[in-house]
């Protein structure tokens, strides 16, 4: 695991409240695997004590980093979005447990909930770098609250994946949640495995109908987190059995959806 500073290299826009942040680390975080998160904190600066958890959203190979997707939400986030090229920021990673990726795997779903897509591009360009047999069947589900929430469309698109997409106030997609074209297309044909990643209602929706279908789902969870590292045991989630307790840092964030009790 790399802990140190790092140069950045871009710190763009990316729509209303969202940016994509690229971190100069060589190769300190090359053997990264998609679903693995990294724990950053703004150099020099003493607020907000904490570093704050972020996926990683791509591996950049050229400049040999990493880049970051994410929402402004608070403190954190909001001062992150100041930064400037060049500058440095404080980061610890990869860390956690990623998606588990079988070796011969026939299709896929891949489902985001709004900002929950950060982890799924470097899931998927993952998964077809790899040249998984068949692998190419890959349908991707992006659903989002509007238009404005929605991201990465262009960049599954460009790796050649089906994309459906949904909008809850249907400024974009179909309107509806996103786990209604997911159960549409489960009727039709069975995926080997579903990953996803966005809100808890989404993900205990998605759960209950991969039990429904008998179709292995896994997905990356979210809790507030102090160290990242299984030190202060802040970011526990309760298990499917009762009062045994799963850390996200380091049980996670990716858990089998039978592991979890929502
Ligand atoms: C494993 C993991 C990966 C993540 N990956 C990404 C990512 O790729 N992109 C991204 O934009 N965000 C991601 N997050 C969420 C991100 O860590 C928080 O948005 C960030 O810590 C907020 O910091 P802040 O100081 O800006 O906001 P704060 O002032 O700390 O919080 C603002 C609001 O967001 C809520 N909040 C803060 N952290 C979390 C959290 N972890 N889960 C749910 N609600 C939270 C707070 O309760 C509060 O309501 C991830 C979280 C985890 C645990
Ligand atoms: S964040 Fe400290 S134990 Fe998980």
């Amino acid at each position: 695991m790399f802990s140190g500073k790092v140069r950045i290299l871009w710190n763009r826009r990316v729509g209303s409240s969202y940016y994509k942040i690229g971190l100069k680390c060589g190769n300190a975080l090359i053997n990264a695997r998609p679903g693995q998160f990294v724990m950053l904190r703004l150099d020099g600066r003493t607020s907000p004590l904490l570093r704050r958890p972020f996926s990683i959203h791509r591996i950049i190979e050229g400049e040999k980093g990493i880049e970051i997707l994410y929402r402004v939400v608070g403190e954190f986030t909001g001062r992150l979005s100041e930064v400037k090229d060049g500058e440095w920021v404080d980061i610890m990673g990869p860390l956690g447990k990623g998606f588990s990726l079988p070796e011969n795997i026939g299709s896929i779903f891949i489902v985001a909930g709004g900002i929950g897509v950060a982890p799924m591009l470097f899931l998927s360009t993952h998964i077809l770098d790899k040249k998984m047999a068949g692998s190419t069947n890959i349908k991707v589900f992006l659903g989002a609250r509007s238009k404005e929430d929605l991201l990465c469309r262009d960049d599954f698109l460009n790796l050649g994946l089906d994309v459906m997409i949904t909008t809850d106030d249907g400024s974009e997609g179909k309107t509806c949640l996103i786990t209604t074209p997911v159960e549409a297309a489960l009727k039709e044909k069975r995926p080997e495995v579903i990953y996803a990643c966005g809100p808890s209602g989404m993900l205990k929706c998605l759960a209950g109908i991969a039990e429904t279908y008998k179709v292995p789902c896994q997905i990356s969870t979210e809790s507030v987190m102090a160290c990242g590292i299984g030190a202060c045991l802040g970011c526990a989630i309760e298990g499917k059995d009762e009062g045994r307790y799963l850390h996200v840092c380091m049980d996670g964030p990716v858990f089998d959806s039978r592991d979890i009790r929502f």
